[in-house]
């Protein structure tokens, strides 16, 4: 099976109604970023941050994937699929996609404000657990911070990610503006012959230069013809 690898960010799960974080209206428009998803700003008033992503978290509750998501996961039938997002919901995984990599840490999981990235302190919450409180402690007695990877924090699953989009056959973009690095110098790894798909309703800078195949669109319609097209080629 050719390899398939899709990298998505915020727009991916806009249709389901997740705010992406640089449009107009977006979620940095709403919260200063550097309070909310940096280490300064943890350190500066972690109950503020642990609030915001408990928010984050209470929000999966009441959201579902959207076709979009599902024809990703539909995709296994045919391809070798992984999926790279910067996205921190579990929206693929509930779409049945079985190979996510998550770049930016995910929304379910807390771990050790001193060891954030050390799997001992990584642990999952159960749906009833998604509100931590302040004096909540990782097993070290740190206490329990958002598995998310904040601007200025190592991405540790950057190198794995590279790896897949050395080997890809195809590489998808849907969704992420490109703007925060190294996630958006992946399409730098993706071989030259490869081709590349972008999808999204706004146009998007590739600063490189490369050719692409641009389906200015939302995902869920996007996917769709994104699937046609794939489809037809390996026909
Ligand atoms: P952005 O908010 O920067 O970009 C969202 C992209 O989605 C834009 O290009 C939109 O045009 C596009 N979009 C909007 N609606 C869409 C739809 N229905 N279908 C498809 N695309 C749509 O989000 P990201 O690029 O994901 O990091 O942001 C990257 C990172 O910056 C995030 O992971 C987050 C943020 O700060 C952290 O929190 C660490």
């Amino acid at each position: 099976m050719k390899k398939l690898v899709i990298l998505t960010g915020a727009g991916m799960s806009a249709e389901s109604g997740i705010s992406t974080f640089r449009d107009s209206g977006g979620l940095w428009d709403r919260y200063p970023v550097e309070q909310v998803a940096t280490p300064e700003g943890y350190a500066a008033n972690p109950k503020l941050v642990i609030d915001f992503y408990n928010e984050r978290r209470k929000q999966l509750l009441t959201v579902k994937p959207n076709r979009g998501h599902e024809l990703i996961a539909e995709l296994e039938n045919f391809f070798d699929v992984t999926v790279v997002t910067q996205n921190v919901d579990n929206l693929h995984e509930r779409a049945g996609s079985h190979h996510v990599i998550h770049l930016h840490g995910e929304l379910t999981k807390v771990t050790s404000s001193w060891q954030p990235n050390n799997p001992k302190y990584i642990k999952e919450l159960k749906p009833e657990e998604y509100e931590v409180k302040m004096g909540d402690t990782a097993t070290d007695g740190s206490q329990l911070r958002p598995f998310i990877v904040w601007f200025g924090e190592a991405v540790p699953m950057i190198e794995t990610a590279i790896d897949y989009a050395e080997q890809a056959d195809i590489f998808v973009i849907i969704g992420t503006s490109l703007n925060v690095y190294p996630a958006a110098g992946l399409l730098n790894y993706v071989p030259a012959h490869v081709p590349v798909y972008l999808i999204d309703p706004k146009e998007v800078a590739i600063t490189s230069g490369r050719h692409v195949n641009v389906i200015r669109k939302g995902a869920s319609e996007g996917m769709c013809e994104l699937k046609k097209m794939l489809l037809n080629e390996t026909a």
